[in-house]
């Protein structure tokens, strides 16, 4: 090793001890990475007109767009109210531009509050609206989402014991639930405690509502080896199991790698809204099965069962959930082994997903984070690899601001 390369080695290796345990990890520059994220955010904003264009995924470096209704667009205003967050820590001089298009593009979503027809009102308005108040403390922003709660807790069926993901709220022949769905669970308990109702109920109701679809998720999308299901049938009338399947993942017994993160950040997050010490330790079973499949670049294939291991096939963007889920861990957990674990598991995927090839500044594409997956098909027409999706870059911001709070 020459004097300057082993310079740069010796300025790469940083002691990460901000109340975590001593451990070493490649150094984040957390400044360079929002940087490049707000520089392509801002590119979206300048070039669209229609502030209800919502950024959804990419092959080169335009966004196609969805409207309102769809289930990811509250990524890019969440974006920009992180943008806007790192811009006020660090005292940027554009900050009140970065508040100002964060507003303009929550303002699109204001009608979703009303919305009974799926079960992404988390995704959509937590990430937006949700943001916007914790931000800025204005209750306009806090009634959207209490009302969005309402709305999300009519698809609830008691005989089932979870609320409905897909399909109509009165179909009674079919009643469709995706692991996916433990990441709106956020927005009842959050309104729960926030003085939100359901429509004609108590704040207790959106708590009980949560804890039986946290319950039943455990037992029903769990396999022995904790690795997760993707969908579950059941019957509206009796709740019974019809049948367990994947829309997404390679197969119906594999395990779609971006479902498994949303398990493992769902019930770390219902673990910080009950403090019941079952969901973080469901969070972790899903965690381990994760952690113990990994490749060595903590990016995981589309698949953890898939053949197709090329880095075209990987899924960037459930790393960068994983990475936001491990930080929670790590804040949320009483035993000093865990929280040091998980700090190094999340600071471990971040330095990961902030240098190539997962990182690209390149004008060519239209996202930061690349190599993300929509879905793993068998069919290649019908499989979307190796593209750009919103909610990576939205993930990854939420990854970058946590470390640099930690940090300080
Ligand atoms: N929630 C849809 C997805 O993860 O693709």
């Amino acid at each position: 090793m020459n004097l300057f390369r082993a310079t740069l080695y010796t300025l790469s290796l940083v002691l990460v001890s901000a109340g975590h345990a001593a451990t070493t990890a490649l150094v984040i520059d957390t400044d360079r990475a929002v940087a490049a994220i707000a520089k392509k955010l801002a590119l979206h904003d300048a070039g669209q007109p229609d502030k209800a264009a919502y950024p959804n995924e990419a092959k080169g470096n335009k966004w196609s767009t969805v409207p309102a209704k769809d289930w990811v667009s509250g990524f890019y205003p969440g974006s920009l109210w992180y943008t806007y967050e790192f811009a006020q820590r660090r005292h940027w001089a554009d900050q009140e531009t970065w508040r100002q298009r964060a507003d303009s593009w929550t303002v699109g979503l204001t009608d979703e509050q009303f919305t009974t027809t799926n079960h992404d009102l988390g995704f959509m308005l937590m990430d937006s609206f949700g943001h916007a108040y914790r931000l800025t403390g204005e209750p306009h922003y806090k009634a959207v989402v209490l009302q969005a709660a309402k709305s999300l807790a009519k698809r609830f069926r008691p005989e089932v014991g979870l609320i409905r993901s897909w399909g109509s709220i009165d179909d009674m022949k079919n009643y469709t639930v995706i692991i996916d769905n433990m990441m709106n669970l956020e927005l009842l308990m959050w309104a729960a405690a926030n003085g939100g109702t359901t429509q004609d109920g108590t704040a207790q109701d959106l708590v009980q509502i949560s804890t039986l679809h946290a319950n039943r998720t455990a037992k029903e999308f769990f396999r022995p080896d904790n690795s997760t299901y993707h969908v579950v049938e059941l019957d509206p009338s009796t709740g019974a199991v019809k049948r367990k399947h994947t829309a997404q993942g390679k197969a119906d017994e594999s395990c779609w790698s971006r479902g498994q993160t949303w398990a493992i950040y769902g019930f770390a997050s219902m673990y910080e809204a009950t403090k019941d010490k079952k969901y973080i330790e469901q969070s972790l079973k899903a965690a381990d099965y994760y952690l113990a499949h990994l490749p060595a670049d903590h990016v995981p294939p589309a698949d953890f069962n898939s053949e197709l291991t090329g880095l075209e096939f990987k899924d960037s963007s459930a790393a960068a959930i994983a990475c936001c889920a491990f930080f929670r861990i790590s804040r949320l957990s009483d035993d000093p082994a865990v929280k040091a674990r998980f700090w190094q598991a999340a600071v471990d995927t971040l330095s990961s997903l902030t240098r190539a090839p997962y990182f690209s500044e390149s004008p060519d594409k239209a996202s930061t984070l690349v190599y993300q997956a929509r879905n793993y098909h068998p069919d290649a027409n019908h499989r979307l690899t190796n593209t750009s999706l919103i909610w990576g870059d939205y993930y990854l911001l939420e990854a970058l601001l946590t470390y640099d709070a930690g940090q300080k």
